[in-house]
């Protein structure tokens, strides 16, 4: 296959993603069509997701749209009928993995020539992975990004009974799609989308290129899906956003924001709400304030700061500095007294000085965070980033890395400690994966407690006694 026609597919293009205008947002519903209904019968699927919960939360809509389709879910690839690989793009090692286990499922591929292969995800709606995927993965059958999910029933049509590959990822800012149907992971703990892309542009973020355009789903939509979870059993709420602080700043004609949010899905009866991510810039006192007031809302706080030193904050073009940061969680911290904070760092960004470190560390000891998910810098093509000048040598950053961990973790065993002899109410999720007469879950500040227990309390709150306080984890006993 020399010859293939590279322009006949619908490609993605970064320049074009980057764009961002002020024509308003779409409001689309699904509809699976009758023709497309029994397509799946008799078949089955199976999806593999990589990244954040956004795309746990679409590979539940996928998961959904299948269904609908007839198609039924196995754990087992060499059954399968169709495969989705759900991609990241955040990281050179996510995608590293993820073209690993491409190569790996050529043999299924080879096995059985009907498998249908999909390609979906952050990585789909990047030029250079679609020209590798066109070039050098004849094996892959369907690419589709972020933005067209909703159409995975002709894709899966296309490609059976045409034996066509289809190659369709779009690029622009992106409309809302209702109506979606989900197949979710879990009985008691929900996904809720309320807003989709990024216009945060963090320089060195592949995102506002993958996932588009800042966009809010309504406040009808989301309290409907809200009380709807509740009626069907549901406990806990995540709310799903790149930068849930400016959940409506899009909307043109209501003044209505995260705080309001907040503060209507506290009356659903949904008994725990928690939200992720947050920007510190967008971060308000409206927010704050419906935290203090809401007791649904958990008092859990994950506001990546990213580095503690003012030049590459800067750089990094994240509209705040080392004192706006903390002075902001200070403010978060009085209103909310006991709040849990975690938050992310990056370590080797392009220039970073053994000095522009010292400060990250300095910013560690003074915010007090009880957790962080830390990272060294990764090039991410198209990103502005990409293009600064970075000398400091690989070792340096991992040494960092170990030397910023090391402070981390004593966050996290000092924001366990606190909690000893006291009362946590917990989310019962399941058994330890170690020992299955300990029952395990989550606390009202998202500590991770293990305690002797009937399995029968799974998908219930209940007290627990801290006993003892590990650095990942809490031990306690029934109250
Ligand atoms: N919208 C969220 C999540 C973004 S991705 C937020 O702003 O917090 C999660 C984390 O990955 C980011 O917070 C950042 O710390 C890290 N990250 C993003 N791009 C990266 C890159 N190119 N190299 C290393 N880490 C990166
Ligand atoms: Fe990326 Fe920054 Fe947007 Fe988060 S806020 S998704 S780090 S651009
Ligand atoms: Fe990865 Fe895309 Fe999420 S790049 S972190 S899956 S938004």
């Amino acid at each position: 296959m020399n010859n293939i026609d590279l322009d006949k597919y619908f490609k993605p293009d970064l320049k074009q993603a980057r764009k961002r205008t002020q024509s308003s947002i779409e409001e689309l519903q699904f509809d699976i069509g009758d023709a497309h209904q029994k397509i799946g019968l008799g078949k089955t699927y199976k999806i593999d997701t990589y990244g954040c919960q956004a795309n746990e939360a679409d590979s539940e809509t996928m998961a959904g749209i299948l269904e609908l389709m007839g198609f039924i879910a196995t754990h087992d690839e060499a059954e399968a009928d169709v495969i989705i690989i759900n991609t990241c793009a955040i990281r050179e090692n996510a995608e590293s993995r993820i073209w690993g286990e491409l190569g790996r499922l050529k043999n299924y591929k080879r096995q059985n020539p009907d498998l249908i292969l999909g390609l979906a995800g952050c990585m789909a709606q990047e030029e250079n992975v679609v020209e590798r995927i066109l070039k050098k993965y004849q094996h892959v059958d369907i690419v589709f990004g972020t933005h067209n999910i909703h159409k995975l029933p002709e894709y899966i049509e296309t490609a059976m009974f045409n034996k066509e590959r289809v190659i369709e990822v779009f690029s622009r800012e992106g409309d809302i799609i209702e109506n979606l149907p989900k197949v979710r992971q879990h009985k008691f703990k929900a996904w809720v989308n309320i807003m989709f892309g990024c216009d945060e542009f963090c320089t060195y973020c592949i995102v506002p290129y993958t996932r588009g355009k800042e966009r809010s789903r309504s406040r009808e939509e989301i309290v409907g899906e809200v009380f709807e979870l509740v009626k069907q059993g549901y406990q806990e709420v995540t709310l799903l956003g790149q930068n849930v602080n400016a959940y409506g700043k899009d909307f043109k004609d209501v003044d209505y924001t995260f705080g309001d949010l907040l503060r209507d899905l506290e009356q659903t009866g949904i008994k725990r709400i928690r939200f992720t991510t947050s920007h510190p810039h967008d971060l308000d006192l409206k927010t704050m304030e419906a935290m203090r007031d809401c007791p649904h809302v958990m008092p859990f706080f994950h506001l990546p700061v990213q580095s503690g030193s003012n030049p590459i904050l800067k750089r990094m073009n994240r509209h705040y500095t080392k004192d706006s940061y903390l002075a902001k969680l200070n403010e978060l911290k009085t209103i909310v007294p006991g709040i849990s904070v975690t938050t992310d760092i990056i370590v080797g960004f392009p220039g970073e000085t053994e000095e522009d470190f010292l400060e990250t560390l300095d910013l560690v000891n003074l915010a007090q965070f009880e957790g962080a998910f830390t990272f060294v810098f990764s090039k991410r093509e198209g990103t502005p980033a990409a293009k600064y000048e970075d000398n400091t040598p690989e070792d340096v950053k991992k040494q960092r890395l170990y030397i910023l961990n090391e402070r981390i973790n004593e966050g996290y065993l000092k924001g366990n400690t606190r909690f000893l002899d006291q009362i946590v109410h917990v989310l019962v999720d399941g058994v330890s994966k170690h020992d299955d007469t300990v029952l395990a879950g989550y606390s009202e500040h998202n500590k991770l407690v293990n305690f002797k227990g009937d399995p029968s309390l799974i998908g219930t709150i209940v007290p627990v006694k801290i006993t003892q306080a590990k650095t990942w984890f809490l031990l306690g006993e029934l109250a």
